[in-house]
């Protein structure tokens, strides 16, 4: 199959990438982040969570960040919303773009969200409900689709099953998230075609941690199957609380260099993506955890030198 030529990417350094972070982060820095990730050319970022702060204290202030943000046109700025009482917080924030976050496993699901699957796809009816009555749009996740950190393998037809009932919602996209990293190119094809029985492509969207290093392999092998569309955070950020021992989403800039290489266009520049990640690594204390921003940064040291 010939590769998509635009690819959409969904920089959700913000919010993945940061609510596991142990230390508080603080808000003038998520708003940094933000506003760096549009000025490298990103037009979608995962700004924060509207989630119980018992639960995910680093995304606390997630008021304050939506109030601090700055707008840009053409940039959607979605946040996660597990509940009525979340959409509502987020609303009265001013988001414009909500996302649901299910699971295809059940133990997952009572570990992050504190209810069954189906549970939660009741929970998410009244979200995108409201949300559809409020112009606002909506975005579904499904956790765990090729292994569960408490389960292990997942079976393909749970994940479609839980993408179609997003979709049937009203979800505009649904993104697929391999929470613990443990896609490889054949498991996560495995997925992708027993989802696109039921889910168009075009509304699909790839969620690869790189705890194990195979998510550019697992974009590679999507893009073959025509997906267009991934979340990826800048700097390697991130992990999930719920998930022990998970790293941080694939990084921004190894999916830009990625499609770069392949010739195929996503209007974000790669050494912009390389300064915030050094920015935002020095931030948090330590150094990149992505193979492009460590290349490139001791490329241009070196040339540095040398002059
Ligand atoms: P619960 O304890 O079952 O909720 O938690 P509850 O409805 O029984 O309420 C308990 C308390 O929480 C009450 O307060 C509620 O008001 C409050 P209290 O009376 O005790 O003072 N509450 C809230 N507060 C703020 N915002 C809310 C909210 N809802 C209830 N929205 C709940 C259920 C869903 C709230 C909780 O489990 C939760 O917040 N979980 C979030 C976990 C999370 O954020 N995980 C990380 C994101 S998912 C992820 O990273 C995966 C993804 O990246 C894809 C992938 O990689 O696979 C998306
Ligand atoms: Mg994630």
């Amino acid at each position: 199959m010939q590769l998509p030529q635009n690819v959409r990417i969904v920089d959700v350094g913000p919010r993945d990438g940061l609510q596991n972070e142990k230390h508080i982060v603080p808000t003038e820095t998520k708003v940094e982040l933000i506003a760096r990730l549009a000025d490298a050319g990103l037009t979608a970022i995962e700004a924060t969570s509207f989630v119980s702060p018992k639960w995910v204290p680093q995304m606390g202030d997630n008021a304050a960040v939506m109030a601090a943000i700055e707008r840009r046109p053409g940039v959607s700025y979605p946040v996660l919303t597990p509940n009525l009482k979340g959409f509502e917080a987020a609303l009265a924030a001013g988001a414009e773009e909500v996302a649901v976050f299910g699971a295809a496993s059940e133990s997952f699901s009572q570990k992050n969200i504190n209810c069954s699957i189906a549970e939660s796809l009741e929970r998410f009816r009244p979200v995108t409900e409201a949300a559809h009555a409020a112009g606002v749009k909506v975005r579904g996740y499904v956790s765990c689709v090729v292994g569960c950190p408490y389960e292990g393998p997942v079976a393909p037809e749970k994940v479609a099953e839980v993408a179609a009932t997003l979709m049937e919602m009203g979800c505009y996209e649904v993104s697929l998230g391999d929470t613990i990293g443990s896609g490889n190119p054949v498991n996560i094809a495995r997925m992708l075609e027993a989802v696109m029985k039921r889910v168009p492509v075009e509304r699909l969207a790839g969620h690869y941690h790189d705890t194990y290093g195979m998510a550019a392999a697992n974009i590679y092998a999507s893009l073959q199957m025509g997906v267009s569309v991934y979340d990826a955070s800048v700097g390697g950020l991130g992990g999930c609380p719920y998930a022990a021992g998970a790293s941080g989403n694939v990084a921004t800039e190894d999916v830009v260099w990625l499609l770069n290489g392949l010739g195929i266009q996503t209007g974000i520049d790669v050494e912009r993506l390389v300064d915030i990640a050094a920015w935002i690594s020095t931030v948090l204390g330590r150094e990149p955890a992505s193979r492009v921003a460590r290349a490139v940064l001791a490329k241009r040291a070196k040339a540095a030198c040398s002059s």
